[in-house]
């Protein structure tokens, strides 16, 4: 980076301001919240680099990244809002509206739209939606944050393609849908059930599936490791390198004297 660039920086930076009592958050995060966000900072050798956890952390109080999260973040980070907010609006991960106690994310992409994809969306848009209007990207059936509260939203490549259509639920995978599952699934979310995800940790909800993305996980060790450790390949997905081991199928070797493309030094 430039001396003109941070010197740019440092200017759009919020003067410096102690984040655990800063009126403009305080409402919204309380003491724990702070400590577990230098917990998080700590982490890393640059503090610049927990933007991604902490903006997890921010979801799972708010179930979204508001203003009072932006600023949460900046303060923490010693980063301008300007920089949070264009890394909040890079990634879809992080919502700009309040999400429903279940966030539900059907691949449309491709290969699970030929395969029917787009009409599982499609019916659970309608199946959500009320007054005869489908519910569209990123809305949410029922109170932000209330029991049974739904948000929707089309997602690409899920990279569970040999599984399509796939949807998640708080990023947990269903796979091999049909709008008929996918009703039944929504349906039993709403009920207060928690349908056991075809693989992968159990289902929780989306702020507490936000917080383990920010690293903090249950109390008790058990289900901590189950929810990390669950198995998470398909059957299909490892087939193929089954039939290779079985049968000692190997890829080729890589001639000795093909020299490697040298890399640009950073
Ligand atoms: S296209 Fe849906 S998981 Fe890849």
């Amino acid at each position: 980076m430039t001396e003109a660039h941070e010197q740019a920086r440092s200017a759009a930076r919020e003067p410096s301001v102690d984040p655990a009592t800063d009126p403009s958050t305080e409402e919204v995060f309380d003491a724990d919240i702070h400590a577990k966000a230098r917990e998080v900072i700590a982490r890393y050798p640059h503090s610049r680099s927990a933007l991604l956890p902490l903006l997890h952390l921010v979801q799972s109080v708010q179930g979204y990244v508001s203003r009072e999260g932006i600023t949460f973040c900046a303060r923490h980070l010693d980063l301008s809002e300007a920089e949070v907010s264009g890394v909040v609006t890079f990634y879809t991960m992080y919502k700009r509206r309040p999400c429903g106690q279940h966030l539900v994310s059907v691949c449309t992409n491709t290969l699970c739209a030929a395969l029917g994809g787009d009409a599982v969306y499609r019916r659970l848009c309608e199946h959500l939606g009320e007054d005869g209007r489908p519910l569209g990207h990123e809305e949410t059936a029922g109170t932000p944050g209330e029991q049974g509260s739904i948000t929707i939203e089309h997602a690409e490549c899920l990279a569970a393609c040999d599984l399509a259509p796939v949807l998640q639920v708080n990023y947990e995978y269903f796979d091999n849908q049909s709008p008929d599952s996918a009703v039944e699934l929504v349906d039993a979310l709403r009920d207060g059930d928690r349908p056991a995800p075809t693989r992968g940790a159990p289902l929780t909800d989306f702020r507490s599936a936000e917080l383990q993305l920010a690293g903090f996980f249950p109390e008790e060790a058990e289900q901590s490791r189950s929810d990390v450790d669950a198995p998470t390949a398909a059957e299909e997905t490892v087939r193929g390198a089954r039939l290779a081991r079985d049968r000692g199928w190997t890829a080729p070797a890589m001639p000795d004297d093909v020299a490697l493309p040298e890399v640009e030094q950073k």
